[in-house]
């Protein structure tokens, strides 16, 4: 398994690894119309260059993928993805900590996951994540925590 910066090309097969990914997730809350199934090709392509974007490949397939975005010195972690045939094998971790190697100008790591996905919760907080505040669900989100982890 390698990780490395995704190219503009690989934005086909990571679109469709999202949607792959969530499955389990859209069965728990009983709602493909949540954001990681509606997020089309072209949005994937529009946002691309805002991005540092990665992939974890096993020969000449995209097995994971995550994306990270600066502002000031607060990084944006989202898209963390990993194909449910090789979960649980370290592949998400290793993606989360390329991304803060890779940036080591930002000083706080933030992102949003599902509340009631506990699974979820318990990998970020594995990483150093801690829940911060909790959001109201919308149409395309379920309640959501947004985490934060410090350098
Ligand atoms: C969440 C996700 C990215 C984790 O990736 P992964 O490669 O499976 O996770 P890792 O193997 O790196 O897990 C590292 C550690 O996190 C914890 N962890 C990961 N998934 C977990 C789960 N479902 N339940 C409890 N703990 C979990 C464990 O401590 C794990 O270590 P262990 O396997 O030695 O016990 C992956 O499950 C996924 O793609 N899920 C669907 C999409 C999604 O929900 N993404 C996150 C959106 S915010």
């Amino acid at each position: 398994m390698e990780i490395e910066q995704a190219l503009f090309s690989d934005l086909p097969e990571i679109s469709v690894l999202q949607k792959l990914a969530f499955y389990d997730v859209g069965v728990y809350y009983r709602n493909f119309k949540l954001r990681p199934f509606l997020t089309s090709l072209e949005d994937f392509e529009k946002s691309f260059l805002e991005y540092l974007y990665l992939k974890a490949t096993v020969g000449d397939r995209i097995v994971g993928s995550a994306r990270a975005k600066m502002n000031n010195d607060k990084c944006k972690v989202e898209n963390i993805i990993v194909h449910p045939a090789h979960q649980r094998k370290g592949i998400g971790k290793l993606l989360v900590t390329e991304i803060m190697n890779l940036l080591p100008e930002a000083q706080v790591f933030e992102l949003f996951t599902g509340k009631k996905t506990t699974g979820n919760v318990a990998f970020y907080e594995g990483l150093g994540f801690s829940i911060v505040r909790e959001v109201a669900e919308t149409e395309t989100e379920p309640v959501l925590v947004y985490m934060e982890k410090w350098r």
